[in-house]
Parts: structure tokens; sequence; C-alpha cells
């Protein structure tokens, strides 16, 4: 349905996204995640022909995006980071403009606003002047106008940022149930919005890909290893390195001054008890140990290396 092909947009000197190469089938909800930066919104303005790549091409239900403009926005509900609302209008005056600039057949134009109205729950609002709407609701007045002309796609990016999270709990459950009859694909630097909501994630950063799978595989990828905790009252650089040493032992990490190690491990039955060992034999004074599998959030935070960025909702 969406084929994205060596895409790649400079901004002057400055490289946005590298070479991106992904595909999206009908029906598919694929979570487009990557820290703030990354190069979202410049891929999503691309795929919706709102911009022009560097590098690359984008075909949309076999039409390139650039050649065929047309037929491709046809297809294509956009919800833009930014959404682009009128707040001196009305929401259904709005919702009828967007429908013409869309090209809806005139004869269309009342049924088309009122479904989209109704998916997206607003009919008690459709008389209000935008700029009088809460931010839920103008963000729902954002969706609307994505599916007024009835798109078989919807690109959503970062649908839910500055909600409170009533509303952001209302646009994941309204999500849900767009996903029953639309391919989309929503970007975000939120987790847990691809976690409620898509079934395959690619994940982003600095412009290029770092993992892509469905969230199932990412998540039983990471659960084969462990990560150890180890508290230790005399850490130095040689107990580090014969921890380092030990059959299977992928990393050790000395996370602050206090002696706290992290030792991500394969699977491996023995390690705990062989790394006991050890560290007792060592005689450096083991505080504390403990084990935990890897989460989806460990998987991020390892493929993009930028802790700060990531908002934990
Ligand atoms: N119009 C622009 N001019 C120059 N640089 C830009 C522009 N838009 C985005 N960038 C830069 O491109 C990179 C990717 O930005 P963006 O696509 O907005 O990322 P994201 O949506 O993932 O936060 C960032 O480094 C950003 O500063
Ligand atoms: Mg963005």
């Amino acid at each position: 349905m969406i084929e994205v092909t060596n895409l790649t947009k400079r901004y002057g000197p400055h490289l946005a996204i590298d070479g991106l190469n992904f595909t999206v089938a009908k029906g598919e909800v694929v979570g487009f995640l990557g820290p703030n930066g990354a190069g979202k919104t410049t891929t999503m303005k691309i795929i919706t022909g709102y911009m022009a790549p560097s590098d690359g091409s984008v075909k949309v239900a076999g039409f390139d995006v650039f050649e065929n403009p047309v037929e491709v926005k046809q297809r294509i509900g956009y919800l833009p980071e930014v959404p682009p609302v009128y707040t001196d209008m009305y929401v259904n005056e709005y919702l009828t403009f967007v429908a013409k600039l869309k090209g809806v057949p005139s004869e269309k134009i009342a049924s088309m606003v009122d479904s989209s109205l109704q998916k997206t729950n607003l009919q008690e609002v459709h008389k209000r002047l935008i700029k009088n709407l809460s931010k839920g609701f103008r963000q729902r007045v954002g969706i609307a106008q994505a599916l007024v002309s009835d798109p078989e796609i919807l690109i959503l990016d970062e649908p839910t940022v500055g909600l409170d999270p009533k509303q952001v709990a209302e646009i994941r459950h309204l999500i849900q149930e767009l996903r029953k009859s639309h391919t989309i694909i929503l970007s975000t630097h939120i987790l847990p919005e691809v976690q409620a909501s898509c079934e395959r994630i690619i994940i982003i950063n600095r412009g290029r890909i770092v993992a892509e799978d469905s969230l199932e595989g990412l998540s039983r990828k990471m659960s084969r290893g462990q990560r150890i905790f180890l508290k230790i009252r005399r850490n130095s650089k040689e107990l580090v390195d014969s921890i380092a040493s030990l059959d299977g032992v992928r990393k050790v990490e000395s996370v602050d001054g206090n002696g706290v190690l992290h030792v991500d491990t394969d699977e491996t039955e023995d390690l705990l008890e062989r790394l006991s060992d050890h560290v007792v034999k060592k005689g450096v004074g083991l505080l504390e140990m403990r084990s935990s599998t890897f989460n989806l959030e460990d998987i991020f935070l390892k493929l993009t290396g930028s802790e700060s960025h990531i908002a934990k909702h």
C-alpha cells in the first residue's frame, strides 16, 4: 500500500532522513517511533506529498507521490503535527471546507462531513467555533478533517501530544476504532503509544531506521536476554573486566560511582549462580543482586541511546 524507497531529505547541509526503506501493507497499523528530531515529521510530510524529498521515492497504492499527487492525496488522510485548524471557523464549516479542498463531490459533502463528525464523536460540538474547543476536541477535529474524504490510509503525526491523560485515552480508543477500516501510520516519540495502537514498529533514530519488527517480535527478541543488577561495596575496573570475561556475559556497565553494575547476559541458566560465586570469591562485598528481563523501553533506549528525549506516560 505504501512503499518508501531510499528516502532522503536534507535541510541545507543537515541530513534529516538518510535513505529510509520500508513498506506498509494494506490494513496494517504501523508505529513510527523515535525520539524528537529523529526525522518522523519530515518522513510523514514527504509521504503525504507536502514536501519533496532530496532523494528517493514514495509510492502509495502504486502511484508516485510526486508524479500523481492527486491520486495519492485522495487516498491519504493526514493529521499533521500541528493541525491546520482554522480557529475562527465553526467545526462543520471547517470540515465542509476541507471536504471541498479534497475534491469530495458536492452532493456527497454533507454526508461525508456527518460521518466524520460521527466517527470522531464530535456531533455535539459541530456548531461551535473551533477556538472555543478544548485541545482534545481540537485534536479530534484534526482527525475528522483527515477522515472527511474517506481515505484508505491515515497518517497521524504525534496524535496525542499535549493532551491530558483522559484525552489521550479517548484518542487511543478512536484509533482502535479506525484501525478496523484503515491502513495507519502513526508517528510518536512515546513508547506506550505504539504499544497501545500498533502491530508493527519501525524505530527511527537520527534519520535512520534502527529496528523494524512486530511488537511481539521486538519484545521476544529482547526477553531472550537478562539484565542483572549488582551492588558492590568495593567496585573496581578489575572486577568489571573479570565479570565481562565470564561465559554468557554480553556487557557490563558501571552505572554510577556507588558500585551499581548492570550486567547484560545471554539466556544462560547457571549464569546467575556462576556470577554470584565469582563476585563472592573476589571478596568485594556483594550488597545486592537481582535480575530482570528487558522490556520494550530498554530496547528503545538501547537502539536510540537518547534517554533524555523519551517521554514515559
Ligand atoms: N524546516 C526545517 N529546516 C531545517 N531543519 C529542519 C526543518 N525541519 C526539521 N529539521 C531538522 O530535521 C531533523 C528531523 O526533524 P523532524 O522530522 O521534525 O523530527 P521528528 O518529527 O522526529 O521530531 C531535526 O534535526 C530537525 O531539527
Ligand atoms: Mg515531529
